[in-house]
């Protein structure tokens, strides 16, 4: 076990550019996460960082992210045991596509705001091509690599701004970083060894899903761990906001409203944890549906709304919970938090049973339940 479990870590997860990832605290989240268990979900998978930490450590691997594009991900890197993109699935991504009329929703849309018309139109052929390869894993690649490649060229990695072009335009800006004027085909082939080379096995069925979270958890069962590393509410939480072209190349949305200078679809999918006035009652909801789950590790942050004791509080009517935090001393948190604030993260265990007698009889009794 030990020795396959060393062969996973061969494997380099590739680098992602998204806001909360947590690539840079794997090894100390590894710390605090059980080892015995069959059995882990990651709940708000993001780039998949953690999703892929559980995989090398050999649990049976079940993601979950609302949105799409994180999804692909999740089936590229974690269900995906073997498949990788070749040179001939290249040929046809890269091929002139024959239903080019279907696919001009890059171009009509975010023209001059994120791409020029050329490099809009060849995002729109590669899309049109993607569903020609015949296996939706390598779909998956594609698209994950094609998301991947777009957040590189685009200054800041996120989508929640209009200086796309300015910064292209910016000398000094190129110098920093020569992708925002490279062409996004080049940066798609310079980027894919890395995720084909992520591919592996840990001899487990793994499982990517897009749901909202709080819909998934009542069809799953026999979970052992479960991450939770939900938006940080009242600090860069609307991922949908950063990241919502990625959404739309993957969903290739027809039934949407374009809105504002970025082009944002309207309208969204609902969250739950990214609006106070919602938060803590999925929160709620979130423990409540989570009670047979054993160990819940969950990521936050000292800025977030509920605050640390108020969460901690919320969190102590389901399980045993102590905090560890690691400060930020680089400028550059978590979620777009700067210089000074904590990542948190809560360890959380059954609470501890008693035995009480009563009547002759023993009974477990939950502590403070
Ligand atoms: C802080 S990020 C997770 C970062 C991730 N741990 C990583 O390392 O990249 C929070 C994620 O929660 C997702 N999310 C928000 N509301 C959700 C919901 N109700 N169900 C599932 N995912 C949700 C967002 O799309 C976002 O990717």
């Amino acid at each position: 076990m030990l020795f396959k479990e060393d062969k996973n870590f061969n494997f380099k997860f590739p680098e992602p550019q998204y806001l909360g990832a947590k690539h840079t605290h794997l090894a100390w989240i590894q710390k605090f996460t059980p080892k015995n268990i069959t059995t882990a979900i990651d709940a708000f998978s993001g780039s998949q960082s953690v999703a892929f930490l559980f995989k090398q450590m050999g649990f049976t691997t079940i993601s979950n992210d609302f949105l799409n594009f994180n999804n692909q991900i999740g089936l590229a890197l974690i269900e995906n045991k073997d498949v990788k993109l070749t040179k001939e699935d290249l040929k046809i991504l890269f091929q002139p596509a024959v239903n080019k009329t279907d696919f001009e929703l890059i171009e009509n849309t975010f023209t001059d705001v994120f791409f020029d018309k050329e490099e809009a139109r060849f995002l729109d052929n590669f899309r049109a091509n993607i569903p020609k390869l015949d296996n939706t894993l390598k779909q998956a690649i594609a698209f994950t690599v094609i998301n991947r490649s777009m957040t590189r060229k685009i200054t800041m990695g996120h989508f929640g701004h209009t200086q796309a072009l300015v910064y292209a335009r910016n000398q000094e800006r190129i110098k920093r970083n020569r992708s925002l004027i490279r062409p996004i085909k080049e940066i798609f082939e310079e980027v894919l060894p890395k995720y084909n080379n992520a591919i592996f096995d840990n001899e487990r069925v793994n499982r990517s899903f897009h749901k909202n979270i709080l819909d998934l958890l009542p069809t799953l069962d026999n979970i052992d761990l479960a991450y939770f590393d939900p938006p940080y509410c009242d600090s860069h939480a609307d991922y949908q906001g950063f990241y919502h072209l990625l959404e739309t190349y993957t969903e290739y949305w027809k039934d949407k409203e374009f809105i504002n200078g970025i082009k944002r679809y309207e309208p969204q999918r609902f969250s739950g944890f990214d609006k106070k006035r919602d938060v803590l009652s999925s929160f709620e909801k979130l423990f409540k549906l989570s009670e047979e789950i054993p160990n819940w590790l969950i990521s936050y942050n000292n800025r977030s709304y509920p605050g640390i004791d108020e969460f901690e509080k919320l969190i102590s009517k389901y399980r045993q919970v102590t905090v560890e935090a690691k400060t930020y001393s680089n400028g550059r948190g978590g979620k777009g938090s700067v210089a000074g604030s904590q990542e948190i993260l809560f360890v959380c265990k059954p609470k501890k049973k008693h035995f009480v007698s009563l009547n002759h009889q023993k009974e477990f009794v939950n502590e403070g339940l």
